[in-house]
C-alpha cells in the first residue's frame, strides 16, 4: 500500500536528493527520540517512524541544489525540521479530526488520549525550532516559526468554520493556503538563501496538495490512502471541492450542511458526488494551479532538477486521479 503511495515523491529524488533524503531521515528520527522521556520519544518515533511521503523534505533538498547549492548539514537539518513540523502539525490535526489511523498505524490520541497527543504535537513542533535555531541558521528558525504561527491560523479558521452553510469556496482556499501551502512554500525558503525565487511555486503547489487530499477525502477509499475517508463531511470541514460542486451540479446537496450527518448519509453523499461534476471539475482546477506553478519557477541550471520540479505537480495530479474510484 505505502508503495502506491509513495509514487509521487519518486519523481524529485535525483541520486543526490535521494542520499540527503537518507541522512534527514536520521535526523528525522533523532530529532523525535530525543526527549528525556522515553514515553514521548515513543509516541513522537511512533508517527515520524510510520512512512509518509516525506514530500516537503524532498522538495527543500530539490530546491537547495535547483538554486546552485550543496545538500550540507545545515540543508539537511532544514528539511528534518520542516517535515517535524509536519509530522507534529498531523498528531495535533488528528487530535482535532479524533481521527483514529494515519500511514496506516494507530494515532498518538488513539493511542494515548488527547491530553499526551496534545504535548506530543508540541514536543515536535517545539524541537523543530530548536534544531534549526541550533543547526541550521537564525532565518531558517525565523521562517520556521512563523510558519507554525499561519498553520495554527489556518487549522484555527477552518475549527471556526466546521458545520458552517455560508462557508465559500474563498475562504476554504484561504484557509488551506495557511494550513498547508505556507509549509511547503517554507520547505522551498528554507533550502537556500535565495529560496524566495521558488516560494510561489511551492505556495502553489501546496494548495494543489491540499485539494487533492480534499478530493481524495471525498472519492477515495481507506484502502487506497490509508487513512479514513469521508472525514471532512463527518467532521463539517467543507472543502474546496466540494463547496466548487455545490456552485455547480450538486446544489441538491446543501440541505445536508449545518449539521452532523449519520454514516448513511455520507455514504449516500459521496456516492452523489462521485457521480457529479466535481472529480473532474476539481482535477481541471488543480491543472491550473499546476500551471501557475510552473510559470513561476526561475531558471534553474540543473537538467535533471528541471524536469523533476517541473514534472512534480503533474505527477501528484496524475497519482491523486489513479486513487479516484467513481
Ligand atoms: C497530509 O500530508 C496532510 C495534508 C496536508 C493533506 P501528506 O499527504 O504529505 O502526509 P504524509 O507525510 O505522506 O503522511
Ligand atoms: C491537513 O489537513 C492538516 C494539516 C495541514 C496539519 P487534513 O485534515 O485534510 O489532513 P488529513 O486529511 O487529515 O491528512
Ligand atoms: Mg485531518
Ligand atoms: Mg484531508
Amino acid at each position: 500500500m505505502l508503495a502506491h503511495v509513495a509514487r509521487p515523491v519518486e519523481i524529485l529524488s535525483s541520486p543526490a536528493v535521494s542520499a540527503g533524503l537518507l541522512r534527514v531521515e536520521n535526523r528525522i528520527q533523532r530529532l523525535s527520540t530525543s526527549s528525556r522521556l522515553p514515553l514521548i520519544n515513543t509516541a513522537a518515533g511512533r508517527i515520524t517512524g510510520a512512512g509518509g511521503k516525506r514530500l516537503r523534505p524532498a522538495l527543500t533538498l530539490a530546491t537547495a541544489l535547483a538554486l546552485g547549492g550543496r545538500i550540507n548539514n545545515r540543508v539537511v537539518t532544514a528539511a528534518a525540521c520542516v517535515e517535524l513540523i509536519h509530522a507534529g502539525s498531523l498528531v495535533h490535526d488528528d487530535l482535532m479530526d479524533n481521527a483514529a489511523e494515519r500511514r496506516g498505524v494507530r494515532t498518538v490520541n488513539a493511542e494515548l488520549g488527547d491530553a499526551r497527543a496534545l504535548v506530543v504535537g508540541d514536543f515536535m513542533l517545539a524541537k523543530a525550532g530548536l534544531a534549526a535555531l541550533s543547526s541550521a541558521s537564525k532565518p531558517v528558525a525565523e521562517t520556521l516559526a512563523a510558519v507554525v504561527v499561519e498553520l495554527a491560523e489556518g487549522q484555527f479558521q477552518e475549527a471556526a468554520e466546521l458545520f458552517d452553510p455560508g462557508r465559500t469556496p474563498e475562504d476554504a482556499l484561504q484557509s488551506i493556503t495557511r494550513k498547508t501551502a505556507s509549509l511547503f512554500r517554507a520547505s522551498c525558503l528554507v533550502a537556500h538563501p535565495a529560496g524566495r525565487s521558488m516560494a510561489a511555486y511551492g505556495e502553489r503547489f501546496g494548495v494543489l496538495f491540499q485539494v487533492l487530499d480534499d478530493l481524495l477525502d471525498l472519492a477515495s477509499t481507506a484502502e487506497r490512502l490509508c487513512k479514513p475517508v469521508g472525514n471532512d463531511l463527518r467532521q463539517g470541514v467543507y472543502t474546496l471541492p466540494l463547496l466548487m460542486a455545490l456552485r455547480h451540479d450538486c446544489g441538491d446537496v446543501r440541505p445536508f450542511l449545518g449539521r452532523r450527518l449519520s454514516q448513511d448519509e455520507i455514504t449516500f453523499l459521496l456516492a452523489r458526488l462521485r457521480r457529479s461534476r466535481m472529480v473532474d471539475d476539481t482535477l481541471e482546477y488543480c491543472r491550473s494551479l499546476a500551471s501557475d506553478a510552473l510559470a513561476s519557477l526561475p531558471d534553474i541550471a540543473d537538467p535533471q532538477i528541471t524536469a523533476a520540479l517541473y514534472g512534480l505537480p503533474t505527477a501528484y495530479i496524475d497519482w491523486a486521479e489513479s486513487l479516484v474510484v467513481r
